[in-house]
């Protein structure tokens, strides 16, 4: 039987009407798309801006507002570094948040031994932000605020909107890593939205394998009015993507990348309906079959708004996950996040929501995409109910009682 695949924000397949777009890149269209003297780089150009206006679109930006880069982490490295090192005269405090991934976390960190202040706001226990505390902890120094738009791990949506507003309000500039809500949840950035500078972002970092797109491409959107944001270049060589991002353009992946984002947009609204569906269907399926299951986050129902469509993170109590996936070879999922799996141990993230240790060796976080059936959920909640129980010792348990 076919493997079912439930990590999806760990990466997502690629669409197969995506790899159609890409695979003429990766053969007779092989231009690099600076070489202005011949069609083979015009070729690559048209292609590279045609995606350029696609993942634009998607996020209500224009295209001259798009920055491509390798993918999220060098993103957010390139924004917040960025500005560091461009507003360093006007200050030098940095707002970020303790549930961020690590692209973000590492890179303040890296600034901190810099000379540079950084603010690490707690969460509540649903995993979002106090706007209060946000307030309270903008100073005149402040340069950047950078919060996430969706957690990777727990799902929470952060309230963009409003945290926009705020740094608007106090003349700060607002990063957001949208890794994970980028094609997932509406996400209006500037002045093509239907909201007057949309949500009020001013820095946007996406990445195209989260979105049923290539690995090896992604964005940083940088606004150009009201305010203009400049940035300092990370990647110095050739002067490609205005100077602020050098070395030659990965065509196919970015064509990719803006087929991936288009799709996103005519789906994205039906597609968020029916993983939210699923979603809850495997909550509910498994907290009818198990006790001590304990989903982490926003609230199971209600709280919509609140927490990305796909994302569910389920401790299991009594049980390691570790122990469970290895049962489940038929199933992928993660637990923690396998974004940082580089480094065991456990999630900071569910950490930062109060969560102790046992609860967090315990938890498995199941991520749905847009090729998960309801047969596969309905198999999933089979085999994790039947597995844990298992591992509880239940059903050993039951067939003694029965037997005596
Ligand atoms: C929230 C978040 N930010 C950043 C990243 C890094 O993205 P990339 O793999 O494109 O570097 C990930 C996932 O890996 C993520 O989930």
């Amino acid at each position: 039987m076919k493997a079912i695949y439930l990590d999806n924000n760990a990466t997502t397949p690629l669409d197969p009407r995506v790899l159609d777009v890409m695979l003429p890149y990766l053969a007779e269209h092989f231009g690099n798309a600076a070489s202005k003297s011949h069609r083979f780089g015009w070729i690559a150009e048209e292609a590279v801006e045609k995606a350029r206006e696609q993942a634009a679109q998607l996020i209500g930006v224009t295209a001259e507002e798009v920055i491509w880069t390798s993918g999220a982490t060098e993103s957010c490295n390139l924004a917040i570094k960025g500005i560091a090192h461009r507003y360093h005269e006007k200050g030098r405090h940095i707002v970020t948040q303790v549930t961020e991934h690590r692209a973000v976390l590492d890179t303040c960190k890296h600034l901190e031994d810099q000379g540079f202040r950084v603010t690490y706001l707690p969460v509540d226990v649903y995993g979002q932000i106090d706007l209060d505390r946000l307030q309270d902890a903008m100073t005149e120094d402040t340069i950047l605020v950078s919060i996430m738009s969706a957690n990777n791990e727990i799902g929470t949506v952060q309230p963009i909107a409003e945290i926009g507003k705020l740094c608007k309000d106090r003349g700060v500039f607002f990063h957001t890593d949208a890794t994970q809500a980028f094609g997932k949840i509406p996400l209006s950035a500037g002045q093509r939205s239907e909201v007057a500078d949309g949500m009020g972002i001013d820095l946007l970092s996406a990445s195209g394998h989260k979105m049923y797109g290539p690995k090896g491409a992604g964005i940083l959107y940088l606004r150009r009015k009201n305010p203009r944001v400049l940035i300092e270049a990370n990647i110095h060589g050739g002067g490609h993507e205005r100077g602020l991002r050098s070395g030659t353009l990965n065509v196919p992946a970015i064509v990719g990348f803006g087929a991936a984002a288009e799709i996103c947009m005519k789906q994205m609204e039906g597609e968020a309906q029916r993983l939210g569906r699923l979603r809850d269907k495997l909550f509910s399926g498994l907290e009818a079959r198990l006790e001590d299951i304990v989903l982490h986050g926003p609230p199971p129902r209600g709280h919509a708004a609140q927490r990305l469509p796909n994302t569910a993170n389920i401790s299991f109590r009594h049980v390691e996950s570790e122990s469970l996936m290895s049962m489940l070879e038929d199933i992928a999922v993660s637990s923690g996040s396998a974004c940082t799996s580089a480094t065991p141990g456990p999630s900071h993230v569910l950490k930062a929501l109060g969560i102790g240790d046992e609860l967090i060796y315990s938890s498995i976080r199941f991520s749905l995409g847009r090729f998960n059936t309801e047969e596969e959920i309905e198999r999933t909640i089979e085999r994790i109910a039947e597995t844990v129980r298992s591992l509880r010792g239940e059903i050993g348990a039951e067939r003694r009682a029965t037997t005596t």
